[in-house]
C-alpha cells in the first residue's frame, strides 16, 4: 500500500468517526484514526458528558482502540474536525500518544463544509522533552 493510499484510508476513517462524535455541548466534531504500515485502522471520536471533565477526546479513544486491537506500531494519525482550522491533539492526547504511538506523523483536516484546510505535524515536534516511561527510573 502506498503512503497516499494509507493517508486516504486513514482520513476516510477519521471522517466517518467525526460524524459519530457525541458533542452536544461544544458542537465540535472530532474524528481520529490511527493506522499501521499494513493499513490496519483504529478509530475514535470525542464523547462529551454533562459533567464536562468526563469528556474523552477522539485521539485518546483511537489509542485505546488501537491497544485493544493489538496494533503494535501505528505510523499515522489522521484527524478530521468540523472546525475552521486543522486541530492538533491536545496536551493530554499528546502525552498518551507519545507512550503508545510515538512514531506517528499527524495529518489534520478541517472540514468546514465550504472547503477544507490541511496541516501536518510529527508528534515528536508537538511534544518535545516528553515525560516518558524512562522518566520513572530512579536510583536504587
Ligand atoms: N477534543 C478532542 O477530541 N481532541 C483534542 O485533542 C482536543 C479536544 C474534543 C473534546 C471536546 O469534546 C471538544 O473537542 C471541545 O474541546
Amino acid at each position: 500500500m502506498t503512503r497516499e493510499e494509507l493517508e486516504a484510508r486513514a482520513l476516510a476513517a477519521a471522517k466517518t468517526a467525526h460524524e459519530r462524535a457525541y458533542c452536544p455541548y461544544s458542537g465540535l466534531r472530532v474524528g481520529a484514526a490511527l493506522c499501521d504500515i499494513n493499513g490496519a485502522i483504529a478509530v475514535g471520536c470525542n464523547v462529551e458528558n454533562a459533567a464536562y471533565g468526563s469528556t474523552m477526546c477522539a485521539e485518546r479513544g483511537a489509542v485505546m482502540a488501537a491497544v485493544v486491537a493489538g496494533m503494535r506500531a501505528p505510523v499515522l494519525l489522521a484527524i478530521v474536525t468540523n472546525g475552521r482550522t486543522p486541530a492538533a491533539p491536545c496536551g493530554s492526547c499528546r502525552q498518551v500518544l507519545v507512550e503508545l504511538a510515538p512514531g506517528v506523523e499527524i495529518i489534520s483536516v478541517a472540514d468546514f463544509g465550504a472547503g477544507q484546510a490541511l496541516e501536518r505535524w510529527r508528534l515528536t515536534d508537538l511534544i518535545p522533552h516528553a515525560f516518558l516511561p524512562s522518566s520513572l527510573d530512579m536510583p536504587t
